[in-house]
């Protein structure tokens, strides 16, 4: 058993992870400002409603509870926003980051999980794509995780903290046994919004048909957010045992276009999905598939979930379980 900080622990995954590090039987406290997050996503008594720029709260945070590690999520995740407003995003992200690792150093916390994205890759040469591959950003969102992986890579190096960074592809899915799910206010990602034009029957706009991919969307690699949640889990045993620090993709491996999820939603709901062709959306990359290979191997880390339609179903669990059964 250790002593865990979930920072943004009221998000999406890590809300998700929060809820698998209690069932290890970890000790957890979630710090969130509850500016994107939902306190119905954290387990009862655990929250700490706390900004990451409040130095003196989180200075009493670590001092109460001597963590054994910090798993760091807290963070703003639009990227269309960060375009319209890097600012914040920089000051949020990267800065908010920036203050967490001065204030663990404070409190003599060595290690730490950092959810990074496939963002900081940009529009990548080949798929799938390497750790290795270049790092070119197209969004302050992307720049701002980037940010905070060399602040850690230089901390590993001058002053031993020792952090594994997980690049996400796309997160789906639902754990119902937690009763909790995807839920962002505004909503930009792809499943719940083929869910949402399926209860409301207003069309969802695939963004550009005319990619150089076999069917013309773009291409993701989908990964069910237990089995991310799964890779936080493999990423602090490994650190707690004294493993080096690292750098690792979070993806399956298989991409799916906006089509064939579209396809997948219409078999899994039996409904139709209604649906128009649009323009591209700006900053978009054909496709974004992970080489997972580094994970799996130096992990020892396996998806669970390998079918597009059992994580779409599982969306679709949660669905169901927030609005009621659709059509009904
Ligand atoms: N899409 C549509 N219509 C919509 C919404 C999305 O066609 O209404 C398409 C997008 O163009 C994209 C795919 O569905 O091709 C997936 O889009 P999402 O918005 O669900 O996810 P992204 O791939 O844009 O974003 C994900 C993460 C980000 C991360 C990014 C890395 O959610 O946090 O991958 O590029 F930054």
């Amino acid at each position: 058993m250790a002593r865990i900080l979930v920072t943004g622990g009221a998000g999406y995954i890590g809300s998700h992870t929060t809820h698998y590090l209690l069932a290890r039987g970890h000790d957890v406290q979630v710090l969130d400002d509850l500016s994107k997050g939902y306190a119905h996503n954290v387990p009862k008594g655990r929250l700490h409603v706390v900004n990451l720029h409040d130095s003196s709260s989180l200075d009493q945070l670590l001092a109460a509870h001597r963590f054994d590690a910090v798993v760091h999520f807290a963070a703003f995740i639009a990227v269309g926003e960060s375009a319209r407003e890097p600012e914040r995003y920089f000051r949020n992200n990267a800065g908010g980051s920036l203050a967490l690792l001065e204030a663990i150093e404070r409190h003599g916390v060595r290690r730490l999980v950092f959810s990074s994205t496939a963002a900081v890759y940009g529009n990548p040469e080949r798929v799938p794509i390497p750790e290795s591959a270049p790092l070119l950003p197209v969004s302050p969102y992307g720049e701002s995780k980037l940010m905070t992986e060399t602040a850690l890579k230089w901390l590993d190096a001058c002053s031993g903290l020792r952090y594994v960074a997980l690049r996400y592809f796309n997160a789906c899915g639902a754990e119902a046994a937690f009763g909790i799910g995807e839920e962002h206010e505004p909503e930009t990602h792809l499943i719940p919004l083929v869910f949402r034009a399926i209860r409301t029957g207003v069309p969802l706009t695939v963004f550009g048909g005319d990619y150089a991919t076999p069917d013309g969307t773009c291409i993701r690699d989908y990964i069910h957010v237990s089995d991310l949640a799964s890779a936080h889990l493999a990423a602090l045993d490994s650190l707690l045992a004294g493993g080096a620090s690292g750098v690792f993709n979070a993806g399956t491996g298989r991409g799916y276009s906006v089509l064939e999820v579209l396809r997948a939603a219409g078999e899994v709901t039996g409904k139709k999905v209604p649906f128009v062709m649009g323009p591209r959306r700006e900053g978009d990359p054909a496709e974004l598939v992970a080489d997972s290979s580094k994970l799996r191997k130096t992990l020892g880390w396996a998806p669970q979930y390998d079918s597009l339609s059992a994580m779409v179903e599982s969306a679709w669990g949660f669905e169901n379980r927030r609005h009621g059964p659709a059509g009904t």
